[in-house]
């Protein structure tokens, strides 16, 4: 097809062409073939952005623009990092800055602005831009008529309200006058190649004003990849805490067939099932045949299957509960119920409802857990997790209250040996060892040692020479010393450098991990400016927080900065890549 000299030239271009250049060059060509006027040879002629090409050579007319990221645990940050280095190498300038660090008062006089934002908890923004987006909703007289904006939304659509936050966002700017610059595209788990994608699309037709457009969907675009399914069986289940224990924390064990492609750092997604006793009593209620086939959001499944695998029918959000009250004409008031007490408490004739009913209905959200198993030192067929059975207490009718357990934390807690289940891996990105002769700190109590008994593991594996601490801490020492027996081997062989624990309730004054850490102040800041990298896993609040604070004490007092220095001191930890969490 191609002439032997064109051949040469184009193997000439692969060779020594950089990724992002092989990145713009293909857009650029899907443009190219879209417009007939052009000879092929002027297209070629046209290729490079850096090269003098004269009549071809596509002018750039995205000069400048702000890049900001809002972001959980980094993936949104990633992408903003990526773009904006990509951007730069075209030439535009760009300005890259986190929505918990972004002026407010700045958007009204901004001209380009991209952000890059995931989607948390039911379809909510990040913490860190919950500013920004509550700005967008509440700032009654903003007027962003001189905004021309772009957004990439990162999330998973195993979740309800996939991309949410960023389709928010969207909206609302779009309604305070902003236009958009490109469609909003939202991002699956496996949002990387997607990422590539938007941005040789964008190059292509934002950045440079010559260049033909590509065929571009209209509206949003959603980009639906492939996240591997496993499936994997239970070889074990074992509950670590003594029977005296006030907790249940489950180690279990997952065999697969399929290699498991994962590292250590790394969760497990899963969508628990429903319990057979509710499956059974909505399918009465509903007056459905277990074997009865329904379409769902365009699948069949039959009734058994999607209402024990893919309905959620357990706590609904309001706005099932809304959409079940419009759909049966009735009035409900706010509030969040089990299905099958909806149903009872405000029946219908179900027979001429049931399908627009189980079309309001969502699906179960997936839940993550913190991988506690290292691929090298127990094999890429296997995979453990530490779960803590979820309890909570919720009000009677009667005022009384009634303890209950959470859904998918009861339903691995209680799933026997060779019971099967469906998962997937969610990658973390950030969370991961660093070179084998960097020390690390490791702060993880609870459930928070499920990545750490992984990075132990890997680190003995790989016969890293770098020191490891760990700051263990639980309620009593003789029911909650999770995998006691294997830290104190790893300590006797020196795979563990240090271990403290903290055992709140083993005497009058509770003693948590953050007690520890300042007891160790001296220690903790000498491993931390001899280069060691902090870890921080488990409970979001308050662990997290006090933590964070007791890390902010220590920094201070051990170098004489202020509390706002010590904070700096952290934060660039952080942007060096040497402070993470990975906090629920
Ligand atoms: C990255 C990441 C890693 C994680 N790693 C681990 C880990 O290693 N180990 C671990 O144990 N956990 C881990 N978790 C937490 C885990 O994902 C789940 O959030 C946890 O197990 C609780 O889920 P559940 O389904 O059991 O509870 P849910 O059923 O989702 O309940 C959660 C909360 O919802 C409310 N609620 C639910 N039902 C009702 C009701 N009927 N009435 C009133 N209120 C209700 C309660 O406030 C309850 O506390 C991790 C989370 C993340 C994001
Ligand atoms: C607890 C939790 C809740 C989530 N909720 C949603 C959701 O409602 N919708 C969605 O699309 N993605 C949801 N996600 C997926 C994240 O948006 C996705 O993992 C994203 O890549 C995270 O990016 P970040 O690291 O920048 O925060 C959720 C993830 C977690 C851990």
């Amino acid at each position: 097809m191609l002439t032997e000299i064109t051949q040469k030239n184009l193997n000439e271009l692969l060779k020594t062409a950089q990724r992002d250049e092989l990145i713009w060059v293909s857009g650029f060509l899907s443009g190219l073939t879209a417009r007939d006027s052009l000879s092929a040879p002027a297209n070629l002629s046209a290729l490079s952005s850096t090269t003098a090409a004269p009549a071809l050579a596509p002018t750039l007319a995205l000069t400048q623009c702000t890049i900001v990221f809002g972001t959980e645990t980094g993936n949104a940050k990633r992408v903003a990092t990526e773009l904006s280095t990509q951007l730069k190498k075209h030439g535009t300038q760009t300005k890259l800055k986190g929505l918990d660090q972004y002026r407010l008062t700045d958007l009204a006089k901004e001209s380009h602005l991209i952000i890059v934002i995931s989607t948390q908890g039911e379809g909510e923004p990040p913490a860190a831009a919950r500013k920004f987006y509550d700005y967008l909703y509440q700032a009654a007289d903003l007027n962003l008529s001189k905004l021309q904006f772009a957004i990439i939304g990162l999330g998973d659509s195993a979740y309800p309200l996939f991309c949410k936050a960023s389709e928010d966002i969207d909206n609302q700017l779009a309604t305070l006058g902003a236009q958009r610059l490109f469609p909003l595209r939202k991002c699956d788990t496996d949002f990387e190649p997607e990422v590539q994608n938007w941005l040789a699309e964008f190059t292509q037709t934002v950045v440079y004003s010559n260049t033909a457009p590509a065929a571009l969907p209209a509206g949003q675009t959603s980009a639906k990849t492939g996240k591997k399914s496993y499936t994997g069986t239970i070889l074990t289940n074992l509950n670590l805490n003594d029977r005296d224990s006030n907790k249940e924390t489950y180690h279990i064990e997952i065999e697969s067939e399929d290699e498991i492609v994962y590292q250590a750092g790394d969760a497990l997604g899963l969508v628990p099932h429903n319990p057979a006793e509710t499956v059974d009593a909505l399918l009465a209620q509903l007056g459905l045949n277990a074997d009865e086939s329904i379409d769902y959001k365009g699948t069949h499944y039959n009734a058994q299957q999607l209402f024990t695998e893919k309905l959620n029918v357990q706590y609904l959000p309001e706005r099932v509960i809304q959409a079940y009250a419009r759909v049966t004409a009735q009035t409900i008031p706010a509030e969040r119920l089990d299905l099958l007490a909806l149903l009872t408490r405000y029946p219908t004739d179900f027979a001429s409802k049931r399908a627009e009913i189980i079309a309001s209905l969502e699906a179960i959200p997936p839940r993550l857990y913190s991988i506690s198993s290292s691929p090298l030192a127990h094999g890429n067929n296997e995979i453990h997790l530490t779960v803590s059975r979820h309890q909570f207490k919720t009000p009677a009718e009667n005022g009384e209250f009634i303890e209950k357990y959470g859904f998918c934390s009861n339903y691995l807690a209680q799933l026997p040996e060779g019971a099967n289940l469906n998962f997937y891996i969610q990658a973390n990105h950030q969370f991961k060892l660093p070179s084998a002769e960097t020390d690390i700190i490791m702060i993880g109590p609870g459930t928070g040692i499920a990545p750490f008994r992984s990075f132990l593991f890997e680190r003995e594996a790989r016969g890293d020479s770098g020191r490891n601490w760990l700051f263990f801490g639980e309620q009593h020492f003789t029911s909650d010393f999770l995998y006691q027996t294997e830290l104190q081997t790893l300590l006797e062989t020196g795979v563990l450098t240090r271990l403290n624990t903290a055992f709140s309730r083993d005497q009058a004054q509770k003693i948590y991990v953050q007690h520890k850490l300042l007891q160790q102040a001296e220690e903790v800041f000498n491993w931390l400016e001899a280069g060691a990298v902090l870890y921080i896993c488990g409970a979001k609040d308050p662990m997290s927080v006090d933590v964070e604070n007791a890390l902010i004490q220590i920094i201070a007092e051990r170098s004489q900065r202020s509390p706002e220095q010590a904070r700096a001191y952290l934060d660039n930890l952080q942007e060096q890549g040497r402070y993470h969490k990975d906090v629920y």
